[in-house]
């Protein structure tokens, strides 16, 4: 590469994540994520609990950032950070953090969306990848694809024009399909987050021994409360008649219930490529860790003709790799924001 490196240090803080990230020239060098367990037994994300945690690990998860990628503070050339949406105590850390980091060292400030961020983590360069300022290439989707978001708060259909010039053409009217997840744990008894473990049960289990509806929302919108009612009313009845049914149909119970949630997810999906035309299809935000809805992407994208793309497993859940990335482009174009930005915790784009 020419010219002079551009080094951007990443900062997420959004829900119960508290992040920072270092990538050269979109390349990344380090990606840490302090997690909090605090949340655990509460079966959610406790906001005020959560903010709290932010600010004891913001400076030791930026300092090993700093460390692991082999720079010194110095170098950093410019300073991107969640602006929103997410929940507004913890954005306010690590905006704050940001803002006073980036008087301090005298360089840009860089606000970048989370949901945003989440879709451009397809655009991270690893060690292993040739360095390229252009990331439209082989590899990369291409402009103009469209990107289905899942994460614990949102489930949007995105149609994704450019870097930073995207349109949400379907969302969910209720829960999040991550929400969805979680919920359905919680009444299984599992703890927060319980995405991944119903992941993990349903594996050995069968998804067609229950049935649960699947919502029938117009456009590309989805719902998923009456899912979430549906698997509460179907436990309790089960319930009253056999107090060990949960335990005894666990992974059968995670399987019907994964199984309904992808196929939701798929039938708009389809649609929405169907009509749009679009080839490159491309899957993010924490539930695209889900091991269905991956597998479901090659299969469904293999029939319908679509160069599909996977994010890695540490750029789907919230990581600040993704807002380091969004970052980088915007020093690109010179987009910066100044020390009078506010966090917001329904931050659109
Ligand atoms: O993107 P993310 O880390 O945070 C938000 O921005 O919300 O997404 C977290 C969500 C949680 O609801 C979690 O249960 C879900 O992603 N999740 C999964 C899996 N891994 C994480 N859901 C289903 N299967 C998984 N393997
Ligand atoms: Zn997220």
């Amino acid at each position: 590469m020419s010219g002079k490196d551009i080094i951007i240090l990443g900062i997420e803080s959004s829900c119960d994540d508290t992040s920072a990230a270092v990538i050269k020239n979109g390349e990344m060098l380090s990606n840490i994520v302090a997690g909090q367990k605090v949340h655990e037994k509460f079966g959610g994300v406790v906001p005020e609990l959560a903010s709290r945690a932010h600010q004891q690990n913001i400076i030791p998860t930026v300092d090993a950032a700093i460390k692991e990628a082999g720079i010194t503070k110095k170098e950093i050339d410019g300073i991107a950070f969640t602006r929103g949406p997410g929940l507004l105590g913890s954005l306010i850390v690590g905006t704050s953090f940001a803002k006073s980091f980036a008087l301090a060292l005298n360089i840009p400030l860089i606000e970048v969306n989370h949901m945003q961020g989440h879709i451009l983590a397809h655009f991270i360069k690893n060690k292993e990848e040739p360095c390229l300022r252009d990331a439209v290439r082989q590899g990369y989707p291409k402009f103009p694809f469209i990107c289905m978001t899942v994460s614990g708060g949102h489930t949007q259909i995105v149609l994704v024009k450019d870097y930073f010039e995207m349109e949400i053409i379907g969302e969910t009217i209720d829960d999040a399909a991550g929400e969805a997840f979680d919920k359905a744990a919680k009444i299984l008894g599992l703890p927060y987050p319980g995405g991944p473990l119903i992941d993990k049960y349903a594996k050995e289990g069968n998804p067609k021994k229950f049935l649960f509806p699947i919502s029938n929302i117009k456009n590309f919108d989805f719902s998923f409360s009456g899912l979430k009612t549906s698997i509460l009313y179907f436990l309790q009845k089960e319930m009253a008649k056999d107090k060990t049914f949960i335990e005894k149909n666990l992974n059968d119970i995670c399987a019907s219930y994964q199984d309904t949630i992808i196929r939701s997810l798929f039938k708009k999906l389809i649609k929405a490529t169907r009509e749009f035309k679009i080839n490159d299809v491309a899957i993010a935000g924490g539930v695209s860790a889900n091991s269905l809805l991956r597998s479901e992407l090659v299969r469904i994208g293999k029939e319908e003709s679509w160069n599909t793309f996977i994010p890695k497993f540490e750029y789907c859940t919230d990581n600040a790799g993704m807002i380091a990335i969004g970052g980088y482009y915007k020093f690109l174009k010179g987009e910066f924001v100044g020390q009078d930005v506010v966090a917001d915790a329904r931050l659109k784009f």
